[in-house]
């Protein structure tokens, strides 16, 4: 699904020495399955993600995803890619402070109709929030629980590619695990990629991305 080739990225292209946060290399990633990428701060974890899913344009080489190129698609083939295909968790949730945890799914649905309000629900349950959780603005809220508002967020389109930078960061030991056990079960019949410095997280992955000082230290798959 998408083929990375060759990939460089400089933040800073004015210094004299040039900082590769990507250091040019290939990479291959499934259609479907959970994918692990996990490197010491700084390595570049973020970088890719953000170059896989458009968020940042490489200075160099080419990613295709599906065949297609789109290092250099339009703004508005951009976006489209982005609504239709891709869901985003971000370390930091970026829930919408004056909308509940309810709304800030819906909000990213398809509508709020019984039908997505009933999906919306099942998803906060399915992640362990309380029904007395559902109606708070995330103020009122926990860290953790905010971040569990947003990995249910990112699911609700159904997006073919889920990318997910830290989802566990600022969960327990049993939310973390909760949270994988779904992300697992999401990634059965579509592609996860989850960003950690936590191994202990990814015991259950299909794929393990290993980097350092941006570039690929590791790979392994389960057959
Ligand atoms: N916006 C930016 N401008 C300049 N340099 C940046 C920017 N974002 C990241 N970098 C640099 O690129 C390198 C890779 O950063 P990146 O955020 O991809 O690392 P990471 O592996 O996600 O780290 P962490 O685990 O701390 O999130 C780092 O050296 C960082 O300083
Ligand atoms: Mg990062």
């Amino acid at each position: 699904m998408f083929e990375v080739k060759n990939i460089s990225m400089i933040y800073d292209m004015n210094t004299d020495e040039k900082m590769y946060a990507l250091g040019g290399f290939d990479l291959t990633l499934p259609d479907r399955g959970l994918v692990g990428i996990i490197g010491p701060s700084g390595s570049g974890k973020s970088t890719l993600m953000y170059c896989l899913s458009t968020l940042k344009k490489p200075t160099e080489g080419s990613v295709r995803y599906n065949g297609r190129e789109i290092t250099d698609i339009s703004d508005r083939e951009r976006e489209t890619l982005r609504r239709k295909e891709f869901g985003f968790v971000f370390q930091k949730h970026y829930l919408v402070p004056y909308m509940s945890a309810l709304d800030n799914i819906l909000v990213a649905g398809n509508g709020s109709g019984k039908e997505e309000t009933e999906k919306a629900k099942d998803a906060l349950r399915l992640l362990g929030l309380r029904e007395r959780e559902f109606g708070k603005r995330p103020a009122k809220l926990s860290g953790g629980q905010c971040q569990r508002v947003a990995i249910a967020r990112s699911m609700i389109n159904d997006p073919k590619v889920l990318f997910a930078d830290e989802p566990t960061a600022s969960l327990d030991h049993e939310n973390a695990f909760n949270v994988m056990k779904i992300l697992k079960k999401y990634s059965e019949d579509r592609l996860v990629l989850v960003v950690t410095h936590d191994r202990s997280v990814l015991t259950d992955v299909d794929m393990l991305v290993e980097m350092w000082d941006g570039n690929i230290s590791g790979i392994s798959s389960r057959a």
